[in-house]
């Protein structure tokens, strides 16, 4: 089976009120790990790859074993590229044959935010491609102490619903990743803390109002950071904060019903592979036979992946709809 349209998944998605999981990949294992997930859970799904990704894994290596994935799975699979920070990365992906471009502007101000946007879309809307942009700005804990007012900002980052409009008329993206409370990393949140759901309903009835229809929104940094895993990676020789909290899986529950249609999750998986990893190091540490540990670690990602595609973005079953 050829790559599925990111256009296809997404009018799916909306169709039946489920949210695809857009998960990165790095690496074989994780790559597999994803892709047998949603194989057994019947589920859609998209893969994102960031500069990082292609730095680190090499672009060719990239497509090569995405190729292998889809040849060996029945899914509807779609690439995306994840936080493209120029035209050229855009371009150079949309030429490879992604089906998705994220054009990140986010930092410029709005009128730049637009014109690099509406430059990636010209060309993407040219070569079959759609492209995601960003409008708002992703603060979490980094912000806690700091004088942006708190790790619940409620000035000045958040996207706000007419000016979602106004981005989306004037650019021509394709979806919107808004910022409402979600920042990426491990160190989000210290305490319980909660996305502005209602921001997201304003937004979504803004651009429905508008006459833009049931527009697809996106949720970056979606990641949930269990506290068992903090726990078992510190348990094991590991040194991350414990006061730290992800986004609650019921708040993106409500996203998704909200209409988040792409939700974005990497650091859960990366903690997920980093637990099982250091069990085995700390457990035997006379093991030396990578898949010893990679193994271990395919599989609880794994694990982690099909949770979040059944029980929070409701994507099983949906893949031959
Ligand atoms: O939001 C960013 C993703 O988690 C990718 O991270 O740039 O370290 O590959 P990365
Ligand atoms: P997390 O860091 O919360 O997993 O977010 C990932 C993301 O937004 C990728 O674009
Ligand atoms: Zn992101």
């Amino acid at each position: 089976m050829p790559l599925t349209h990111t256009r296809d998944l997404f009018a799916k998605a909306l169709k039946g009120k489920y949210a695809l999981g857009a998960f990165n990949v790095n690496n074989m294992e994780l790559l597999q790990a994803i892709i047998e997930a949603c194989e057994e859970e019947k589920a859609p799904v998209m893969l994102q790859i960031s500069k990082g990704a292609r730095d680190y894994a090499n672009p060719v290596y990239l497509k090569k074993l995405i190729e292998a994935a889809v040849s060996t799975s029945t899914i509807p699979i779609a690439v995306h590229l994840d936080h493209g920070d120029s035209f050229e990365l855009c371009k150079q992906c949309i030429d490879e044959g992604f089906t998705s471009v994220m054009i990140d502007a986010s930092h410029e101000p709005f009128e730049k935010n637009v014109e690099i946007t509406k430059r990636v879309v010209d060309y993407a809307h040219k070569h079959n491609c759609v492209v995601e942009s960003e409008l708002g700005h992703l603060v979490g804990a980094q912000f806690d102490e700091g004088e942006e007012g708190g790790a619940f900002s409620a000035g000045g980052h958040y996207t706000h619903p007419e000016e979602a409009v106004e981005f989306v008329r004037q650019s021509g993206c394709d979806s919107l990743a808004i910022a409402i409370g979600n920042s990426h990393g491990a160190y989000k949140f210290k305490g319980e803390q909660h996305l502005d759901l209602d921001r997201l309903k304003a937004i979504k009835k803004a651009l429905s109002d508008a006459g833009l229809g049931d527009y697809p929104l996106v949720l970056h940094g979606a990641s949930s950071v269990p506290k068992d895993l903090i726990l078992e990676i510190n348990k094991y020789g590991g040194q991350l904060g414990e006061d730290t909290a992800g986004v609650p899986e019921g708040d993106i529950e409500i996203a998704r019903r909200v209409g988040c249609t792409k939700v974005n999750i990497d650091t859960d998986l990366r903690l997920a592979m980093t637990a099982a990893i250091r069990k085995v190091f700390a457990e035997k540490p006379k093991e030396f036979d990578p898949r010893k540990f990679l193994g271990p670690a395919r599989k609880a990602t794994k694990e982690l992946v099909r949770h979040k595609v059944r029980d929070v973005l409701c994507c099983s079953g949906h893949a031959f709809d």
